[in-house]
């Protein structure tokens, strides 16, 4: 049996491995007592730009469940963040930007990352994650879609979009510009792949996820310097969306727990991997024997694919018992 890290980075080679690796999204939160703990004493946004908080919160998962992969805590939100944008964390909310931008012009308010200067946090937690990971996992960096991005940047971006067309667009250019930049300094400090989350854009039709993700997602795939990390992208309610998807250069398709895994597998043809998709609500509700039935329902269907990571259809939800998540790693660990 290679190591995790190995195992992972063939998988997205979409070579066949003796088991698929897994990981789950928002493996890194609150369903774990050790994060509560270090969140009852600290602010989140506090957390987001503490070096060694990132480190240990990256870490605890890993600690006790042993995945194939370590995605570093942080939030797709930290770009606009730290490029001018007032980020407000509300106990209860979630973020909120305290004056989202409504005009092209208010682009004009925002600098250009710098990451070395702007989040040093991030990239010495990565060094520091790498350096104890070794090849025991692969080392997940990440950022969130430009159309995902926009819709929490801009006050009403559904109406903008339809309003002024060309000015939106310039939003999604600066966010997929920014983007590169920092998804290249995640590279530098030693990143082995990396996962776009475009959340929303499961809201848009198919021709709308041509206009307004696709080409954007695309732009930062292909300004990657190379060569390039694989690169994973998840979308929620991903069922009409598995054709654009496509589209975009990355190179695994992750999918919400709406889509069927086995018409997904036909759907994507030779050419990419995937990743998915148990239901999050599952993974909370069921008693951990249901979930080995249900996880290994799901392997099956993957069975003799090359460049299938096992994972959730969405994050880990905030109450999920920690015995249930630790079903569902040791069943495909087992195979
Ligand atoms: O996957 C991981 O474990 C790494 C960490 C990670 C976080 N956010 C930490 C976090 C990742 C990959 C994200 C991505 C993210 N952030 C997305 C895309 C994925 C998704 O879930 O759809 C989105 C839409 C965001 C924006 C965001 N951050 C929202 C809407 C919220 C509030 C809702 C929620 O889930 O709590 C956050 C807060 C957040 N990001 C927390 C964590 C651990 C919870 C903070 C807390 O209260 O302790």
């Amino acid at each position: 049996m290679p190591n995790s890290r190995t195992l992972f980075l063939d998988a997205c080679g979409r070579k066949k491995t003796a088991r698929p690796p897994v990981w789950l999204m928002r493996q890194a939160g609150r369903h774990l007592p050790e994060y509560r703990e270090l969140r009852a004493r600290h602010h989140f946004l506090e957390m987001l730009a503490d070096e060694k908080l990132i480190a240990e919160i990256s870490l605890q998962p890993w600690r006790r469940y042993r995945m194939d992969g370590v995605i570093v805590f942080s939030d797709i939100l930290l770009i606009p963040s730290v490029c001018g944008m007032e980020l407000k964390f509300l106990e209860g909310q979630g973020p909120k930007f305290s004056k989202p931008i409504a005009a092209g012009d208010d682009l004009k308010m925002l600098k250009e990352l710098e990451p070395k200067k702007d989040v040093p946090f991030l990239l010495n937690a990565l060094r520091a994650l790498r350096e104890e990971i070794k090849d025991n996992a692969a080392l997940i960096g990440f950022a969130g879609s430009p159309w995902t991005v926009a819709s929490y940047i801009c006050a009403d971006a559904a109406g903008w979009r339809k309003r002024e067309p060309a000015s939106f667009k310039k939003v999604l250019d600066w966010v997929a510009r920014q983007t590169i930049i920092y998804l290249t300094a995640q590279m530098k400090a030693g990143v082995d792949l990396l996962q776009i989350f475009d959340s929303w854009g499961g809201v848009l039709s198919e021709a709308e996820y041509r206009e307004w993700s696709a080409p954007f997602i695309r732009q930062i795939v292909e300004g990657l310097p190379r060569p390039k990390p694989p690169v994973i992208l998840y979308v929620r309610d991903s069922a009409p969306l598995l054709a654009p998807m496509r589209e975009t250069g990355c190179d695994i398709l992750s999918v919400g727990w709406e889509t069927d895994l086995t018409e997904a597998r036909t759907a994507v043809g030779e050419k990419f991997g995937l990743q998915g998709n148990l239901n999050p609500h599952i993974l909370f509700q069921a008693t951990p024997e249901e979930i080995r039935r249900e996880t290994e329902n799901m392997l099956k269907r993957m069975e003799g694919f090359g460049g299938y990571i096992a994972n959730l259809g969405h994050g880990v939800l905030p109450k999920t018992p920690v015995e249930n998540v630790a079903a569902f790693v040791e069943t495909v660990q087992k195979i």
